[in-house]
């Protein structure tokens, strides 16, 4: 049986964090590196704001980050980050110009369908969220810039995984600890954007 209440749940409770997935990211930027004082990030999906307080203190006070969900964020973050109540998916980019005029130095997506218990149908809405992170990475990533994703596994990820990886010197899957054991999420991690091997020929559309 799915126990909901595991150790990173009672530990962010403990710790006052806003979920628990903010472990996730944690693990994820330890291992990979994602982020540095000063960046400029973009957090799709990011209510109810765990990953958000976790960038804004790895990018420290002269970083800008930006967030995007369709449901609010009720916690304030003093100044420092911009919050659009939308579908990432009606983005153009130009709504950045202003926060990140060079492109983002990181772009990371936890966005997630709400899921109907039928599988194949959540991996493939959480496929097109992948989808629409990737372009938004492709048109507003600078050069050099990192990725992470969330996916849910299934039939089609092998494909993504190829395709996104085209875009990026590295890349690969990766299971943080915090992703509970049943669950098909895990994170494509995409490091060190190469601008011209994305479609656009390494024009930023909306810049
Ligand atoms: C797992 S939660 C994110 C948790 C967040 N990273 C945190 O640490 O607090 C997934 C979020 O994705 C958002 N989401 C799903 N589809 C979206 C879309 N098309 N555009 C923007 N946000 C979306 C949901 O509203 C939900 O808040």
């Amino acid at each position: 049986m799915r126990r909901l209440h595991d150790r990173f749940f009672n530990q962010a409770k403990r710790e006052g964090k806003l979920a628990r997935s903010v472990y996730k990211l944690a693990e994820l930027d330890r291992r990979e590196k994602l982020f540095r004082r000063r960046d400029r990030v973009l957090d799709l999906g990011a209510s109810p704001g765990s990953w958000l307080e976790y960038i804004l203190e790895a990018i420290g006070p002269e970083g800008a980050a930006c967030a995007v969900d369709l449901q609010p964020i009720h916690r304030k973050f003093k100044g420092r980050a911009h919050f659009l109540l939308r579908d990432a998916r009606e983005l153009r980019g130009d709504e950045f110009v202003r926060i990140a005029p060079g492109g983002f130095d990181a772009l990371v997506s936890d966005m997630a369908p709400n899921t109907s218990g039928i599988r194949i149908v959540d991996q493939a809405r959480s496929l097109e969220l992948c989808g629409c992170a990737l372009d938004l990475a492709g048109r507003l990533l600078r050069e050099g810039g990192n990725f992470a994703c969330k996916i849910f596994c299934g039939p089609e990820t092998e494909a993504f995984r190829r395709r996104a990886g085209g875009f990026f010197k590295t890349a690969r899957l990766r299971k943080p600890a915090a992703c509970r054991t049943e669950s098909i999420e895990a994170y494509f991690i995409g490091l060190d954007f190469v601008s011209g091997r994305y479609g656009n020929g390494g024009r930023k559309v909306d810049f």
